[in-house]
C-alpha cells in the first residue's frame, strides 16, 4: 500500500482529481468507482471545476456508487443518490443512465444485487475506486466483521456508524439502519484504489488497515491484499503509524525517480 501524508486534505483532493483526469484522457470511457461522505468532496468540486472551466468531457464516463440506504427515496436529502447529484452529477455532462447505484428499491433485492455486479463487469470493472474510511474501519458500509469476500448486499449498520452520521438527520426523524453496499470482495475487484482519510477521528483506523494484520474487524485492511492501493492521509489521521517517516521516504524516494525520468 502507498501511504502519501499530504499537509492538507486540499492537497490529497488536488492529486487525486488529477489523477482522474489524467485517466480520463487516457480513457474517455473510464469507470469510476465513487464514495459518499465529507471526504471525497474535494475531489468532486475540481472535476466539476474542470469540466466548467476546461470543458473536461465526461459524457463517456460509467459511475458505480459504493452504497446507498434502504428507505430513503433519490429526492430525499441524505440519500447518496442525492448527494452525488449535488456534489458532482449536476455539476458535469453525464447522463442519468451511465450512473448506478447499488438498488435499494426492488422487491427481490438479492436478485438486484447480482444485477448490479454483472452490470460492473458488463463496464469493464472499475478503473479508480474511491474510498473514504469509518472511524470503525468500514469501507463502503462493510462493517466490522464483514467478509472479506463479500459482494453486493443488503448490511445492518454499527451503532457506531449511525451515531457518526446521526447528525445530518433533523430530530425525530427515521435514520435508516440498513443499506446496499458493495462488498469487500466488489470493492477488490478495481484496477486501481484510491482511499483518503482525514483528521484524528480516523487516526486509528488509519494505522489498523495500514499497518495492523488483515482482519474482517477492520475491514480497510482487506486492502493490504490488492496491488494497487494509495491511501492519502493528513497529518492528524497519520499520526498513529509507526512507520510515519518511512512512508515519506518513500515519497521523496519516488518523486527522485519520476525527476530522473523513470517510470
Ligand atoms: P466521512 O465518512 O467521509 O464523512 O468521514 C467516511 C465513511 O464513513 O466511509
Amino acid at each position: 500500500m502507498r501511504v502519501i501524508e499530504c499537509t492538507h486534505p486540499d492537497e490529497a483532493a488536488e492529486l487525486v482529481a488529477n489523477d482522474i483526469l489524467a485517466a480520463l484522457a487516457k480513457k474517455p470511457d473510464l469507470v469510476l468507482g465513487l464514495a459518499t461522505g465529507s471526504t471525497p468532496i474535494g475531489i468532486y468540486e475540481r472535476l466539476v471545476r474542470a469540466h466548467r472551466e476546461d470543458g473536461v468531457d465526461f459524457s463517456r464516463v460509467r459511475t458505480f456508487n459504493l452504497d446507498e440506504y434502504i428507505g430513503l427515496s433519490a429526492e430525499h436529502p441524505q440519500s447518496y443518490r442525492m448527494f452525488m447529484r449535488e456534489h458532482l452529477f449536476d455539476g458535469i455532462d453525464l447522463a442519468p443512465e451511465q450512473s448506478r447505484f447499488p438498488p435499494t428499491d426492488d422487491h427481490d433485492l438479492q436478485a438486484a444485487c447480482a444485477g448490479f455486479e454483472a452490470a460492473i463487469r458488463e463496464a469493464g470493472g472499475i478503473d479508480i475506486q474511491i474510498l473514504g474510511i469509518g472511524a470503525n474501519g468500514h469501507i463502503g458500509f462493510n462493517e466490522p466483521t464483514s467478509s472479506l469476500a463479500s459482494r453486493t448486499r443488503v448490511k445492518t449498520l454499527t451503532d457506531k456508524t449511525l451515531h457518526d452520521n446521526a447528525r445530518f438527520y433533523e430530530e425525530g426523524e427515521v435514520q435508516p439502519q440498513l443499506a446496499t453496499t458493495m462488498g469487500i470482495g466488489t470493492i477488490l475487484d478495481a484496477k486501481r484504489i484510491v482511499l483518503q482519510a482525514f483528521g484524528t477521528k480516523k487516526a486509528q483506523a488509519v494505522r489498523a488497515s495500514v499497518e495492523g494484520p488483515i482482519s474482517s474487524f477492520c475491514p480497510a485492511s482487506a486492502l493490504q491484499m490488492h496491488p494497487s492501493v494509495t491511501m492519502y492521509v493528513d497529518p492528524a489521521s497519520a499520526s498513529m503509524l509507526t512507520m510515519r517517516d518511512y512512508y515519506r521516504r518513500v515519497r521523496e524516494n519516488e518523486r527522485s525517480l519520476d525527476e530522473l525520468g523513470f517510470r
